[in-house]
């Protein structure tokens, strides 16, 4: 990616907990928009896969953070989403990889970690109008976004999701880790608008969104396109 041409792009903050459907939502919402979509969370999962891959363990926050230091990370996009490469090595195939799901909680608390990609982050939202989805985009990284959605759904709801995505993925004990840890935790920004996705399509939760960011003056530049199943 260029060095950043342009400063205040806009982000649009998606955040909530594990299978909430908050990555279906903003993808879909980017791509009417014709914004950016940025994964923080794919962020974090590729540098857990790359400290794994060093055999390193993920408890070991020096350790972590040691790696994180000497590491090439680079932000890059595909198909207008973002992607990360670690020294040189996109670890897209290996993101959802059980060992991944279970160590990306230990490795995102590590302090030293979140610095290094929340400026990435920025460095994304610096060249782009950004639909930025995550757990902390709204309440840490783009505080001053006018824009922050916290898309939810019940336990049952989320744990269904995964397990229709073929998912091993333990999310009461990943929602429990990331809501308690004490840098960044997952936590609803004061003004973020809640949505309740439980009984909602990805189209109805996206359009619910597309109107809130009407009613706060927000000029869509594009046509919404065909919707997604
Ligand atoms: O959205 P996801 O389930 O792919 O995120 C994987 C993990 O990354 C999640 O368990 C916590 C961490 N994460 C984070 O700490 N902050 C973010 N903004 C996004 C994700």
């Amino acid at each position: 990616m260029t060095a950043p041409a342009k400063s205040s792009r806009r982000v649009i903050a998606i955040d909530g907990p594990a299978a909430s459907g908050k990555s279906s939502v903003a993808r879909e919402l980017a791509k009417q928009l014709r914004f950016v979509y940025v994964n923080s969370g794919a962020m974090y999962r590729a540098v857990t896969w790359f400290v794994l891959d060093r055999g390193i363990n993920p408890r070991d926050a020096e350790a972590v953070t040691d790696a994180m230091e000497h590491a090439r990370i680079e932000c890059d996009l595909h198909d207008d989403s973002s992607r990360l490469f670690i020294e040189g090595t996109d670890p897209e195939t290996h993101l959802r990889d059980v060992r991944v799901n279970e160590g990306v909680s230990m490795v995102s608390s590590v302090p030293r970690v979140r610095e290094i990609l929340v400026e990435k982050m920025h460095t994304y939202a610096r060249e782009y109008d950004v639909v930025m989805e995550g757990r902390d985009i709204g309440s840490v990284v783009f505080p001053d976004t006018p824009y922050k959605f916290y898309i939810d759904a019940s336990p049952e709801i989320r744990s269904q999701r995964r397990a229709a995505q073929g998912q091993a993925d333990q999310i009461a004990a990943r929602d429990r880790a990331d809501s308690s840890r004490t840098a960044s935790p997952l936590t609803i920004a004061d003004d973020a608008r809640v949505i309740d996705s439980s009984s909602l399509t990805i189209e109805q939760v996206v359009q619910q969104i597309i109107d809130d960011l009407r009613a706060k003056g927000f000029v869509l530049a594009a046509r919404p396109q065909a919707s997604v199943a």
